[in-house]
């Protein structure tokens, strides 16, 4: 039975980790700023602490990311609880059963390891801690489709679907719900949103940064699976999904999933991988590591809408700039105006660092009207500092029950499905220098007109 009653205790697995210190803590803290948190907090970990030094980790976290605010930091510790353990240990769950107390409905947010969510979660089950209760879990969900399947089992064994939420935190961001927004709160789009007027989409995840100490997990993981098969394609799904016919979060889910399922499996043409120069060399990374830091990819939606429209993808670390940004690109039009050399219109959507909502189109230079020259319209732009934090977002969302901005289980399945052949197939991986866009051979998989490579002048 789906309630909307909000959650009673957040407990959160990894605690001590990098996510928690990063992210999490932040997250409470402007939650609780917001008035949006008023119940207990229990951190878990193996770390041999006790609670002041968790609410030290906390306080160094706040420091560090975002910002201590010493009356909400001091209203966090009374929130905060601690349970020090294994989680192969009864006695863990056991002392958690008991710091839940009256608590009827917990989240367990597992930011933990996907290998360690079937001995949690059946732990959680034992000791009776999942009676009312959502799980939150982090991505990666999944190494690829069978693996994402074998998870899947694993919750719903014990948690339905209802209370299951797989984060995405770049659903959970602003600009990628505005989208949505922009889409369907304007009539002026819709009569050219489709495979008549729409010639390609192009879609930029950029960072300008490399592997940032994460080498052993990046080498693991590589760019497919670490951003395009979850943010990238949920950027996509944004694009190119129907109108939801209602708005509760299963219409519009329903909607990104069809568009997963229209989409072609992914052959070994339609990928090209890249390695940045020097990769090899971080710690954590194989010394003949053939994992790529940069990937752009070709996709086709056979949808009523979408068919004969290529759709491209593509991202990197180490690239000349951190920016995700959307390229749609109309066809040009039937008229002996416009010189070959010249650009066709265009809607630039971009998500980070800023949020801009603009439309390119020509219009003769005032300087000479002979010739054209490019406009740009920007319909909106705004700094991202104002926004509400993507994870602060989801997960507020989780404890209130709304599923809408998290994945859900044939939809996370769908997209394994897609990238499934290709990360199985050793594709070549191709060298490029830092701060370029990538190899030479990302020419095999350009847009027509190129790659809109994104400037922040811009
Ligand atoms: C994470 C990836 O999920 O998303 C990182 O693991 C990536 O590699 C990050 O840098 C990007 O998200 P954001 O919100 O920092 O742009």
């Amino acid at each position: 039975m789906v309630t909307k009653i909000p959650s009673d205790a957040l407990v959160f697995f990894g605690a001590t980790g990098d996510l928690a210190y990063k992210k999490i803590f932040p997250s409470l803290q402007a939650m609780l700023k917001r008035g949006n948190l008023n119940v207990p907090v229990i951190g878990v970990a193996k770390a041999g602490w006790n609670l002041d030094q968790f609410r030290t980790r906390a306080k160094d976290s706040l420091e560090k990311h975002g910002g201590l605010d010493p009356a909400a930091f001091t209203r966090l510790c009374g929130l905060l609880r601690y349970i020090d353990g294994d989680y192969a240990d009864v006695a863990t769950f056991q002392a958690l059963r008991k710091e839940l107390g009256a608590a009827q409905r917990p989240a367990h947010y597992l930011a933990i390891p996907p290998s360690a969510f079937g001995a949690v979660v059946e732990q959680l089950s034992i000791s009776g801690c999942t009676q009312g209760a959502r799980v939150i879990v982090e991505k990666p969900f999944g190494h690829d489709l069978v693996s994402a399947r074998d998870l899947n089992g694993i919750l719903l064994a014990t948690f339905d679907e209802t209370r299951i939420f797989r984060i995405d935190h770049y659903l959970g961001k602003g600009p990628v719900h505005n989208m949505l927004y922009f889409r369907f709160a304007n009539a002026f789009l819709d009569p050219f949103w489709n495979r008549n007027h729409v010639e390609s989409v192009q879609i930029t995840m950029a960072e300008d940064f490399g592997v940032q100490g994460r080498g052993a997990f990046y080498d693991a993981t590589g760019t497919t699976r670490d951003v395009i098969q979850n943010h990238l394609f949920q950027v996509l799904a944004n694009l190119a999904m129907e109108p939801p016919v209602r708005t509760d979060s299963e219409s519009i889910r329903d909607e990104k999933v069809k568009v997963l399922k229209a989409i072609a499996t992914l052959d070994a043409s339609s990928i090209v991988r890249g390695q940045f120069r020097g990769y090899r060399s971080e710690p954590g990374v194989a010394t003949d590591s053939k994992m790529e830091t940069f990937a752009a990819l070709r996709l086709q939606i056979n949808s009523w809408r979408w068919q004969g429209v290529p759709f491209f993808i593509r991202a990197g670390k180490n690239l000349p700039v951190t920016c995700t940004e959307v390229m749609v690109r109309l066809r040009r039009p039937p008229t002996v105006y416009m010189a070959s050399n010249e650009r066709p219109n265009y809607v630039r959507l971009r998500i980070s660092p800023d949020v801009t909502i603009a439309m390119g189109m020509m219009v003769l230079s005032p300087g000479d009207e002979r010739v054209g020259v490019p406009a740009e319209m920007i319909a909106s732009r705004h700094p991202r500092a104002r926004e509400m934090d993507a994870y602060e977002r989801v997960l507020g969302d989780a404890m209130h029950g709304d599923q809408t901005l998290f994945a859900r289980e044939d939809y996370v399945e769908e997209a394994w499905r897609i990238v499934d052949p290709v990360l199985q197939t050793k594709t070549p991986v191709y060298e490029y220098e830092p701060q370029t866009w990538g190899p030479a051979e990302v020419a095999a998989v350009t847009p027509p007109g190129g790659w809109h490579n994104p400037s922040l002048a811009a």
